[in-house]
């Protein structure tokens, strides 16, 4: 029912349309015209008491983006009294009437996706492809969550957490922060929306649209603001009923050991735990024999590992390439890299925009640097000139000895490669377990047996098969992950909504 062609994805915008790409640049020109200058959304009736944030444009840094007025940790405490108080009333409102919210945000952000893809582009570095994308996929978390409580035998005696605290990352600081949003409130939630520090004003503007869509102020509330005040004081308070958290690895597990200290009371009147839903990191690998079609293999792994600067958690992170074929596949891997086109995100044409800020590109240097130390064969692509005016990293592959994979996750454009000999499949398998993580994993290959078992052998959220491991579609392909990388249920598909009621029906609980 809710896969139905009676509900399709959201279109987005033709890029290779003459008239589409001049109204783009349009935005980008108003958008460049008017600095932002943004608050923190709360109900109650006082200025925020957190600092103001400069918003600048990591592809550009003397391109100043905005100003945001964060919350502070004070503010946190009004705003869950405020969410507390509105609880009752945004439960009770019908499910048609929530849907009609998400339904009308959904319609605007449509009619408003130039803006939104201009200033995608400016403060999170998002080249127009991924803009694009990104602003599809919201307007799709907004109709599909719309879609279930309406279309769909959403139970009508449902009865909600309480105030849910939704916590984003900066990489996709559209599309998760209003899926997260969306989610909360169509199970009849109120919500405290955190977003990350880097990405402060897309968030507030959706805000805004929401509210205009008929979402009460007092059921949204936006707290902008630093991760360890603002997003720990609500994860601590005891009025948040339930955590909607998208972020790293090792945030997650903070986040879970202060919610393990606490309890909420069940429908039934007795303690039940506090609900976390954590998305969080991965160590991607794809497997390649020596049967797979070396043209594709290469085209989806430059998308799957240099989109989006290899700023998805989904991104590609380890190639484990069959020895016989391996040269042969590097060498026209490196090819292909070399003719990306790197640089401001806000030129049109960029394949490869910047990396979100200076700590994240040193961060990412630091560990290619580190690799080279170690003996590793690495190689880059160039940068242009003009990067020195942005925070970039180059495309990069490291070549690593044996099969072990790396055990952290490097958040950018750097890709390991792993060579494997006939007869270590099952090495390979476990080599990739070994990393804990379980996201996403791919496979190339012409033979059917070799897919079969390394699909049914490896355990991650999401499997991809002869094709790249990127972007994944809301109602289409539910996305999350296993391990260290998540704790389900997956964004965009059934069972989420029903993670954030009081007593979800048991055969919802996975
Ligand atoms: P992050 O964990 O640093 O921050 C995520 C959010 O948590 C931010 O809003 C941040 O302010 C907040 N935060 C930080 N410390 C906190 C604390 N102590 N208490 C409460 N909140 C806190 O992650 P990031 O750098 O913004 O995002 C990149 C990470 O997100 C990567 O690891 C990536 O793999 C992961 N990610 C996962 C998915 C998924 O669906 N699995 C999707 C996108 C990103
Ligand atoms: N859902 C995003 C993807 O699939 C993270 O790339």
């Amino acid at each position: 029912q809710l896969y139905g062609a009676a509900r399709p994805n959201s279109a987005g915008c033709d890029l290779s349309d003459e008239a589409t790409l001049g109204t783009l640049a349009q935005a980008l020109h108003r958008s460049r015209a008017a600095p932002v200058a943004a608050h923190a959304l709360l109900a109650a009736p006082h200025r925020p008491s957190g600092p103001l944030r400069t918003v600048r444009n990591p592809g550009e840094l003397d391109d100043t983006v905005g100003h945001i007025h964060e919350a502070g940790a004070d503010d946190v405490a009004d705003a869950l009294a405020v969410a507390q108080r509105a609880a009752a009333s945004w439960a009770a409102t019908p499910a048609s009437e929530r849907a009609a919210c998400l339904r009308r945000a959904a319609d605007a952000l449509q009619a408003d996706l130039p803006a939104f893809v201009a200033l995608l582009m400016r403060e999170a570095g998002k080249t127009a492809a991924n803009a694009v994308a990104e602003v599809r996929e919201a307007i799709d978390f907004l109709r599909f969550d719309a879609a279930q409580i309406t279309d769909t035998h959403w139970p009508a005696d449902a009865a909600p957490l309480g105030p849910v605290a939704c916590i984003s990352p900066w990489n996709f600081p559209l599309a998760i922060f209003t899926g997260q949003i969306a989610a909360a409130l169509a199970a009849g939630n109120p919500v405290l929306a955190k977003p990350a520090e880097q990405t402060p004003l897309v968030a507030a503007r959706m805000t805004a649209l929401l509210h205009a869509a008929g979402v009460p102020r007092d059921v949204l509330q936006l707290l902008p603001g630093a991760g360890e005040t603002v997003g720990a004081a609500l994860v601590a308070d005891a009025r948040t009923a339930g955590v909607l958290f998208t972020g790293s690895t090792e945030v997650a597990k903070l986040l879970q050991r202060t919610l393990a200290a606490r309890v909420r009371t069940g429908a039934d009147g007795r303690a039940a735990p506090i609900p976390l839903v954590a998305e969080t990191g991965g160590q991607n690998a794809m497997v390649v024999d020596s049967s797979a079609l070396a043209e594709q293999v290469v085209q989806d792994v430059l998308v799957s590992a240099f989109d989006s600067a290899g700023q998805r958690c989904s991104a590609l992170r380890v190639l484990c390439l069959q020895e016989d074929v391996a040269d042969h596949l590097l060498a026209m891997l490196r090819g292909a890299m070399a003719e990306l086109r790197i640089g401001p995100a806000t030129r049109l044409s960029t394949d490869v925009g910047p990396v979100i800020d200076a700590a994240a590109r040193d961060a990412i240097v630091a560990h290619i640097e580190a690799m080279r130390a170690r003996g590793c064969r690495v190689w880059q692509a160039s940068l242009p000139p003009e990067a020195g005016r942005g925070t970039y990293v180059a495309p990069t592959l490291i070549e690593l000895d044996g099969l072990a994979l790396p055990e952290r996750e490097v958040f950018g454009p750097v890709l390991h490669v792993v060579r494997w000999r006939r007869g270590e499949l099952d090495a390979l398998v476990a080599a990739i377990h070994a990393t804990g993580y379980g996201l996403t994993f791919g496979v190339h290959s012409r033979i059917d047996e070799t897919i079969d078992r390394l699909t049914q052998r490896v355990h991650a959220g999401n499997h991809y098969v002869n094709r790249n491991m990127v972007g994944a579609v809301v109602g289409v392909q539910p996305f999350g992950g296993e391990g260290l990388s998540g704790t389900g249920p997956k964004a965009g598909g059934p069972l989420l909504l029903y993670r954030l009621l009081a007593d979800p029906p048991a055969d919802t609980v996975q």
